[in-house]
């Protein structure tokens, strides 16, 4: 997210704005993607399956468990192979940080790559739905207050959104355990109680604890009805925010841990509809980098290498 420019940001939302109103595109026709994901994915397997389907590819089928990957075959090997065999598009979600830069930096790879998510790093096509969902409902970004609740240390979206989000002029809020709120948030925003961010944000974005990513230690200490009445999301909170007010969650939801069983599909919770828009933007997205192999312009070719990070 920090090598898209404002404008790419903007023309990413447009053009998938533009395939939700109907925007036909066969930009895909006749190539091959494979999504290559290392770690478990629900949502954003299967949306890009499905934006891939919506372009006109076809998808080449992997599961980690029984590659080849199992036999010490490397990541990069791995990425080479499937473009030997003629895939032009791969999206990877990897547990290491930035294991994109040594497939970017240190091959000639032709295959465009995209990141469904790297270790606590970024997760740009997440994140680049969850700004479509709220431009489509606020219409602007400027000025808008925006809190985030949760594992924000172990949160590769909270990375991604607190950082674009703060670029396109929103201002930005934390909560959760102080423990979480560490210094890379503190510059850039405050951390507050939940029932304040409940009355004064205009989207309040709730992340699931990633059990997976704490220590054995901080999972015996942890207690879910301890941290529900104190961080999670109830009725009572939801109604001491805005009319307009968006809930949001990049989900796994985990009902009655972070957020309540009957706030999930309250009338404020835009979780199912971020997750519609996913598909659109991943079009977009795939759209944005296939175009590169058309023009061959420079400027197409930038976009490309962007949208990598
Ligand atoms: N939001 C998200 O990344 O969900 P999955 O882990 O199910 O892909």
């Amino acid at each position: 997210m920090s090598q898209l420019s404002n404008q790419e940001v903007y023309d990413l939302i447009d053009s998938a704005l533009e395939f939700k109103a109907g925007k036909k595109s066969v930009i895909g026709q006749n190539k091959f993607a494979i999504n290559l994901f290392f770690e478990n994915s629900t949502r954003t397997k299967s949306s890009f399956q499905v934006a891939e389907m919506k372009l006109g590819m076809n998808e080449i089928e992997f599961e980690a468990a029984t590659s080849s990957t199992t036999k010490g075959e490397s990541l990069y090997d791995t990425v080479k192979t499937e473009e030997s065999i003629g895939a032009s598009v791969a999206v990877i979600r990897h547990s290491q940080d930035k294991y994109y830069e040594d497939l970017v930096n240190n091959h000639d790879l032709k295959i465009h790559i995209i990141n469904g998510g790297d270790g606590t790093g970024q997760h740009p096509s997440q994140s680049l739905l969850d700004l479509m969902t709220i431009y489509e409902h606020f219409g602007s970004f400027e000025g808008l207050k925006i809190g985030i609740i949760g594992d924000l240390s172990h949160s590769r979206v909270a990375h991604s959104n607190a950082e674009i989000l703060t670029r396109l002029g929103a201002q930005m809020y934390f909560g959760g355990l102080d423990a979480w709120y560490t210094p890379e948030f503190a510059q850039m925003g405050p951390h507050m109680n939940v029932d304040d961010l409940c009355k004064e944000m205009d989207v309040v974005m709730l992340l699931r604890v990633q059990h997976e990513r704490l220590s054995a230690e901080e999972n015996k200490n942890f207690s879910k009805d301890d941290y529900f009445a104190k961080y999670g999301l109830n009725m009572d909170r939801v109604n001491l925010m805005k009319d307009d007010a968006m809930i949001m969650h990049p989900a796994p939801v985990n009902r009655g841990a972070e957020i309540g069983d009957d706030v999930v599909e309250c009338c404020k919770s835009y979780i199912f509809p971020q997750m519609s828009n996913g598909v659109y933007m991943r079009m977009a997205m795939i759209e944005a980098v296939l175009e590169g192999d058309n023009s061959g312009n420079e400027i197409t070719d930038k976009k490309r290498q962007a949208i990598l990070r």
